[in-house]
Formats: C-alpha cells, sequence, structure tokens
C-alpha cells in the first residue's frame, strides 16, 4: 500500500495542490486524470520520490518498493539488452562498464590491473554479481532468453523492449535514498566510450 498524506506543493506562488490523501491499495490499479497542466506529471514525480513535496509524506508498506517503468523506449537504444536492466542500478552499471572496458584493452597494464582489482572489489561489495544473476533471472520470467540478452534495445520489437524495461524498473534495490535510482530520465555514457572512470 501507498499512502500520501497531506501532499502541498507550489511552483512560487503557483498552488498546484494542496492537502491531497489518498491511499493506494494492492490489487488495484489506479489511473490519474486532469486537464493540461493540473499537476499529473507532478504528482507522480511526488509518488516516485523523485520530487519533494512542500508539506506532506508519501509512505509505503514495509518492504515494498516503488518502481517506475522507463516511458522513453528509444532511450536505451545502442545499449545492450542486459545492460540496459542493469542501468536501473547506476553505480553498479557504472563499475561494470569501466570493468569491462578495462579488460577490452590491448595494452592492459599494471595500472590496469590494479583498478580492475579495486573495481573487483567495488562489484562484489554492491553484491554485483548477484546482480547479474538476478537481472538474467528477471529477464528470462518475462520471456526475454539467454540469446537476446547482448542484443541491442533498437533491434528489439516494441513489445520486447517493454519486457526489459519492466525488467530495469523491478532491478531497481530497495535501499536508502543515495542509492534510489529511477528508471526515468537516466542519462549514462555508453559503454563503448571507454573513459568511466569512477570520481
Ligand atoms: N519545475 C517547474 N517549475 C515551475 N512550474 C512548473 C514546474 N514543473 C511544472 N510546472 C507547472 O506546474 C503545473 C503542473 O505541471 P504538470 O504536473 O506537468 O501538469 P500535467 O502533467 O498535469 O500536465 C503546470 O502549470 C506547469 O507549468
Ligand atoms: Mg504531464
Amino acid at each position: 500500500m501507498i499512502t500520501a498524506s497531506n501532499i502541498a506543493l507550489s511552483y512560487g506562488r503557483r498552488v498546484i495542490f494542496k492537502d491531497v490523501n489518498i491511499k493506494f491499495t494492492p490489487g488495484n490499479c489506479y489511473g490519474l486524470i486532469g486537464a493540461n497542466g493540473s499537476g499529473k506529471s507532478t504528482f507522480l514525480k511526488i509518488l516516485a520520490g523523485q520530487l519533494e513535496p512542500d508539506r506532506g509524506e508519501i509512505t509505503k508498506g514495509r518492504g515494498e518498493r516503488i518502481a517506475v517503468l522507463s516511458q522513453d523506449q528509444f532511450a536505451f537504444d545502442e545499449h545492450t539488452v542486459f545492460n540496459t536492466v542493469i542501468i536501473g542500478h547506476k553505480k553498479l552499471y557504472k563499475v561494470m562498464i569501466e570493468r569491462e572496458a578495462l579488460y577490452a584493452k590491448a595494452d592492459f597494464t599494471e595500472e590496469d590491473g590494479i583498478r580492475a582489482g579495486e573495481l573487483e572489489a567495488r562489484f562484489g561489495e554492491m553484491n554485483g554479481y548477484e546482480a547479474e544473476a538476478e537481472a538474467a533471472v528477471l529477464l528470462n520470467g518475462l520471456g526475454i532468453p539467454e540469446e537476446m540478452r547482448q542484443k541491442k534495445m533498437k533491434d528489439l520489437d516494441g513489445s520486447d523492449k517493454v519486457r526489459v524495461l519492466l525488467a530495469q524498473a523491478l532491478f531497481l534495490q530497495p535501499a536508502g535514498p543515495e542509492d534510489h535510482h529511477l528508471a526515468g530520465g537516466i542519462s549514462l555514457p555508453l559503454p563503448e566510450h571507454g573513459n568511466n572512470r569512477l570520481p
């Protein structure tokens, strides 16, 4: 169950909404309707934790998490199916592609070896190995077989793309605010660009 309590938001002097109280209960499907500019997108951003309301709070049941299905089917066109799922966890993805780029280097130096070791350790700390397995299980469960994992998103038909984006949304880790990445609006370098060193 998701509960919105006393939510209020204004942009400048313009009150978009106030005193919004609503409970979303399990097993139901909800639609949000309203005129253009009435605040639908703003409310959904607040629900998803992407925007802080001026007042009020969003609470959800223990062990529940909110996932957002990315609406832009073309945003991940140049990424592989597998990487598109992993992108759901931004930090893990960064480590993964830096590691891949390192191992793909023809002139692998001693320094690269040290960096690779650091990345492997970081990957392990984030449960990266389990996460990779989890991503594969999610894809299989959604009807995306192993042989499709390395295909680029642009080569998939619409229904398969939506399945992958669903896997991406479900892949998100239920963690603290710092780790709470939403599928929408993520813009990350492509693996081909190589130098994705972490700060
Ligand atoms: N970042 C912002 N700064 C100021 N005004 C905004 C911002 N985002 C949205 N608005 C205004 O808030 C109102 C609600 O926007 P929005 O939630 O996008 O409406 P809807 O999705 O229902 O069409 C609109 O009048 C819009 O112009
Ligand atoms: Mg809108």
